[in-house]
């Protein structure tokens, strides 16, 4: 089945055209594309995204990606018989499936994505009668990254945390498709935290890698910032006091060493994302731990919970790098699973969309 992908929640614009096999049982994708259009560089001046100037990026982003699409098809398969030829101007793939994101993000941002598979829909449909569309939830495309790694196994139970800009979830999957939520930050996302320490510091918008490149230089044990809800038995996460700690530190600190500040930041924030998990696979007699979101990208975080998974005799389930941050590989395989078990979502854009 070949599925074309869509994700625009957020400040990237990314495409992707996948081939997935296998059914629910062995899930097996091949990714075709992926592309991603970052905004990085029009929302660097504003320190953070801008949701007018995202959407208006998209609009702009979205046909070029999808035309690249088809050329490198084209280019690749051109004597392929997949391919149809309409209005003898058009080489166009045989797509079955179109994945696009609905939420959680910002609305005008989702809604370009969604009117642009509507239209591509619209059109690809009088070809292939039996194209479908659906609606997918894009934290459920972090859950499912892993699929799209070429090596992988997975053993249930297994607790999942997905760690993004906006979400910091901790799930208990029973299997592929049977999950239960068993906490969430009450305030601020780990991403979000990072992003605004970062910030504090001076350093360039997107702010999460940029501290990550600073605390490599620093003494993570030079300041000892909170670790929130760590004694709390509850599988919540609150980042939010972290985050007022350093400002105040800041603030109240004459001689500072901004790679010391940051060290100590990472260390304290990875750690209760660390023990967090650990205690919930513990808890929850897992087999298996996966992380996955855009602060999984952080070298830091991979190490110390590598060495962790080894030491409590963890399986362990990391995404490669380039499908930790938003890209739209994971919204076709989270759209897979969805179509495979039935599961239908609205194509309207719905911002605070849980999982
Ligand atoms: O998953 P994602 O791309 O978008 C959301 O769904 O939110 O995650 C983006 C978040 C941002 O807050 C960004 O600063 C953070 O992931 N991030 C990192 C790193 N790379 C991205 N945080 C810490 N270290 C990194 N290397
Ligand atoms: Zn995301």
């Amino acid at each position: 089945m070949k599925i074309l992908a869509i994700e625009t929640s957020c400040d990237e614009t990314a495409v992707a055209l996948l081939e997935a096999s296998g059914g629910l049982k062995t899930p097996r994708f091949k990714i075709l594309e992926n592309l991603v259009a970052s905004q990085i560089k029009i929302h660097a001046p504003f320190g953070g995204v801008v949701p007018n100037l995202a959407k208006r990026e998209h609009l702009r982003n979205l046909p070029i990606l999808w035309q690249r699409i088809m050329n490198n098809e084209l280019r690749i398969k051109s004597k392929n018989k997949k391919f149809i030829i309409h209005n003898s101007k058009f080489v166009i793939p045989k797509i079955d499936l179109i994945a696009v994101t609905v939420g959680p993000g910002l609305e005008p941002c989702l809604w370009t994505g969604i009117n642009f598979a509507k239209e591509l829909y619209g059109e690809l449909r009088i070809m292939n009668k039996e194209l479908r569309i659906l609606g997918v939830n894009h934290l459920e495309g972090h859950l499912y990254s892993h699929l799209l790694n070429s090596k992988f196994y997975i053993l249930y139970p297994a607790i999942s945390l997905i760690v993004s800009g906006g979400h910091t979830i901790l799930l208990y999957q029973k299997s592929l498709t049977n999950y239960k939520k068993l906490g969430e930050t009450r305030d601020d996302a780990a991403g979000e935290c990072f992003d605004k320490v970062a910030r504090m510091l001076d350093l360039p918008y997107p702010g999460g890698p940029e501290l990550e490149k600073l605390a490599k230089r620093g003494d993570p044990t030079s300041i000892n910032f909170p670790r929130p809800m760590l004694k709390q038995k509850n599988y919540d996460f609150s980042f939010s006091g972290l985050k007022t700690s350093v400002l105040y530190y800041l603030r109240d600190n004459k001689k500072i060493e901004k790679k010391d500040v940051a060290a100590s930041f990472e260390a304290a924030a990875i750690e209760v994302l660390l023990r967090k998990t650990l205690r919930a696979a513990e808890n929850f007699k897992a087999r298996t731990i996966m992380v996955s979101g855009g602060v999984v990208a952080n070298r830091e975080l991979r190490k110390k919970i590598r060495v962790a998974a080894r030491r409590k005799k963890l399986n362990l389930l990391i995404p490669d790098f380039q499908f930790c941050t938003d890209n739209a590989a994971m919204i076709a395989a989270a759209g897979y699973l969805s179509l495979l078990r039935g599961k239908k979502r609205g194509l309207s854009a719905r911002g605070n969309l849980s999982i």
